[in-house]
């Protein structure tokens, strides 16, 4: 390339030709790019799930760990993390003596991860993690149910987990409480407060229309 296809070419990116279909086209590719971003590396494997009911992975801290996990001592039966992203809690379940001990994971990055974490700390064979979509999952032998998931689908997540559930089970949720549900016990502060919920007490105080006293 000779000088003076270098200055036509420096004149342009300053602006000379960059007029509104310029413009137009730099918005569509970084609008594209974006979306490759989101469809490929966060949200891969979500094409099925409606818009409104995707949730990005955020990890718990160690500190949620400990207390969602504090909230399930004691606790016998199956075990399941709803969104398991990369696998620590239904590790630390499964450590806790929850067995069987399974995660429902949609994105194939986190599923990869979580096995090879499983593999490297000697757990290979003892927990699970499902590529299936957590909605059609079907919950009526899970005991104890954690979930650390947007606000935003907390709502219909209550309606599945009413429907589906033993009336023995628990539901432990992690820095977003069910808003119309009154929790048994709550553990921790801000970022870090998890909440466990009796389905039988759920039940009941739907029936009677006690729902959603905070603790
Ligand atoms: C906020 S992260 C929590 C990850 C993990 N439970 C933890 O506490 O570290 C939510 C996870 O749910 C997964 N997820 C969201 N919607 C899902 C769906 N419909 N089916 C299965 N997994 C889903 C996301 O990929 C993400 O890993």
């Amino acid at each position: 390339m000779d000088s003076e296809a270098l200055d036509e070419l420096a004149g342009q990116l300053h602006g000379e030709a960059l007029g509104g279909r310029g413009l137009l086209q730099l918005a569509a590719a970084t609008g594209l790019a974006a979306y490759a971003v989101w469809a490929v590396v966060l949200m891969p494997g979500f094409r099925r799930v409606p818009l409104r009911l995707q949730v990005p992975y955020v990890p718990s801290s160690v500190q949620q760990v400990a207390n969602v996990m504090g909230l399930l001592r004691g606790r016998t039966g199956k075990t399941v993390d709803l969104g398991s992203g990369d696998g620590r809690l239904v590790l630390a379940a499964y450590k806790q003596g929850l067995c069987p001990a399974v995660g429902y994971e949609l994105n194939p990055w986190l599923l990869w991860l979580a096995r090879y974490r499983v593999r490297r700390a000697g757990y290979e064979g003892k927990v699970s993690f499902l590529k299936q979509d957590l909605w059609k999952a079907n919950l009526s032998d899970c005991y104890n149910v954690i979930v650390f998931l947007a606000p935003g689908v907390k709502t219909p997540l209550a309606a599945k987990l009413l429907a589906e559930l033993p009336d023995e089970a628990r539901v432990v949720a992690g820095r977003f409480p069910f808003p119309s549900w009154t929790p048994s016990s709550t553990i921790g502060q801000g970022l870090e407060q998890a909440w466990a919920y009796d389905m039988k007490e759920v039940r009941r105080a739907a029936r009677s229309g006690t729902e959603g006293r905070a603790l």
